[in-house]
C-alpha cells in the first residue's frame, strides 16, 4: 500500500511540468462566476483596509509619542531606599500608590478597550495610532505604581501582613478601593458600546485635564527624587493624551444634537465624582461606595505620605487645585452650548443632573 507519505510519489509530483497551459483562467469569466461576497448585516469587521487622515495633527502627536523618552525601569529606583523610611511611611506611600492604581492601573485596560473601539467604529488612521501610543503610555504609568509599591511592600497592595496599626487600616481601605474599582470597570464596559465618540471623548479629555494636574503638582511637591522624574514624565505622557483628545473634540463637538449635549453634562458630573477619589477626596454620593471608617484612615495615611515627601498636596490645596482645572475644562466646553453640571463640592454651580453610576458611567483617568 502506498503511503501519502511516500517519498517516491511526492518527488514525482513536485517536479512534474505544468501541463494546463491552455487552460488558463480567463480574469473576466472569473469574475462573472465569483458572485457578490456576502453582505454582513450586524456584522462588524474590525480590520482596517483603509488609512485614511482626516487629522494631520494627530498624525503629528503620534510621531511625538513613538519615543516618549523615558521608560519606567530606567527611572533611578536604586535611589529609592526603604529603610529611609519608617513602616508606616512605606505602608503610606503604598497606599497612594494604590490609590493611583485604581485609576492609572486601569488606564491600559480602559484605554485598549477604547482602541478596540476605533477598530470597530473605523476611525482614521493616525486616532487608532494615537489610542495605540496611549495604551502603552498607561501601562507605563501602571508599572511606576507597581515598582513604587513592590518596593516599599513587598506583596504589596494586598498580599502583606500588616506589621502596624497604619499598615492594617491600608490594607482595608485598599480592599474598598478595589472593590470601587471593580464597579467602575463593569460601568465602562457597558458605556463604550453605548455612547457615539463626542461624549467618550469629553469623558476621556476631563481625565486627561486631572492626571495632567495631579502629577504636575505633585512634581513640583515630593521631596523623593525618583518620583519627582516618575511624575514629571507622566506629566508630559497626560499632556499628549490631552492634546490627543483636543483635537478629536474640536472636530466632533461642533455637530452636536441636543440630546449628547445632554448626556455630556451628565458624563461630566459622572468624571468629576470618579476623578475627586484622587484629585480631592471620593465624594460620599453618586460614585464611592465607601464605609465612614474609610475617611479617617484615609486622611491618615495621606497625611503619613505628605509627612514621607511623597508629595501629596494638603485636601484644602487639592481643593482649589482641582477647581483650577475643572474651571478650564469647562472653558473648553462652554463655547460649544453644553451644560456644565454643577460641582458643589468645589464650589462650581451649574446644573443639577442624577443618573445611574452602575449603568451610565464613562468616567477616565
Ligand atoms: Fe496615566
Ligand atoms: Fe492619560
Amino acid at each position: 500500500m502506498t503511503s501519502s507519505y511516500d517519498a517516491e510519489d511526492l518527488a514525482r509530483q513536485s517536479v512534474a511540468p505544468p501541463t494546463d497551459w491552455g487552460a488558463m483562467p480567463d480574469p473576466d469569466k472569473l469574475l462573472s462566476q465569483g458572485g457578490e461576497p456576502p453582505a454582513m448585516p450586524g456584522i462588524d469587521n474590525i480590520f482596517p483596509l483603509e488609512w485614511t487622515t482626516e487629522t494631520p495633527k494627530l498624525e503629528e502627536l503620534y510621531e511625538k509619542s513613538r519615543d516618549p523618552g523615558w521608560a519606567p525601569h530606567l527611572l533611578p529606583w536604586d535611589t529609592l531606599d526603604p529603610a529611609a523610611f519608617t513602616q508606616d511611611q512605606r505602608y503610606a506611600i503604598a497606599y497612594w500608590f494604590t490609590l493611583l492604581s485604581v485609576f492609572d492601573g486601569s488606564g491600559p485596560a480602559v484605554f485598549a478597550r477604547a482602541f478596540v473601539h476605533t477598530y470597530e467604529k473605523h476611525e482614521e488612521s493616525p486616532l487608532r495610532k494615537c489610542f495605540f501610543s496611549v495604551v502603552r503610555d498607561e501601562h507605563h504609568h501602571e508599572e511606576v505604581c507597581e515598582r513604587a509599591i513592590q518596593r516599599l511592600v513587598p506583596g504589596g497592595p494586598l498580599d502583606f501582613e500588616p506589621q502596624t496599626p497604619l499598615g492594617s487600616l491600608a490594607r482595608h481601605n485598599i480592599k474598598w478601593l478595589y472593590y470601587n474599582g471593580g464597579r467602575y470597570w463593569n460601568g465602562y464596559k457597558k458605556a463604550v458600546e453605548r455612547y457615539p465618540l463626542p461624549i467618550l471623548f469629553t469623558s476621556f479629555l476631563f481625565g486627561e485635564v486631572a492626571s495632567s494636574t495631579l502629577f504636575k503638582s505633585m512634581e513640583q511637591q515630593t521631596a523623593i527624587p525618583v518620583f519627582r522624574e516618575a511624575f514629571r514624565r507622566i506629566a508630559q505622557d497626560e499632556a499628549r493624551h490631552r492634546a490627543i483628545c483636543m483635537f478629536i473634540l474640536g472636530k466632533l463637538l461642533p455637530h452636536l444634537t441636543d440630546a449628547e449635549k445632554a448626556t455630556i453634562t451628565k458624563q461630566l458630573r459622572a468624571g468629576f465624582l470618579f476623578l475627586s477619589g484622587i484629585l480631592f477626596e471620593p465624594p460620599r454620593a453618586g460614585f464611592w461606595e465607601l464605609p465612614e471608617a474609610f475617611y479617617p484612615a484615609h486622611r491618615l495615611l495621606e497625611e503619613e505620605a505628605r509627612t514621607a515627601g511623597l508629595g501629596v498636596l494638603s485636601l484644602e490645596d487639592r481643593q482649589d487645585n482641582w477647581r483650577d482645572a475643572v474651571l478650564k475644562l469647562k472653558s473648553v466646553i462652554d463655547p460649544y452650548g453644553i451644560a456644565f453640571p454643577a460641582l458643589p463640592e468645589i464650589g462650581i454651580d451649574g446644573e443639577t443632573v442624577t443618573f445611574d453610576a452602575n449603568e451610565e458611567f464613562v468616567a477616565v483617568f
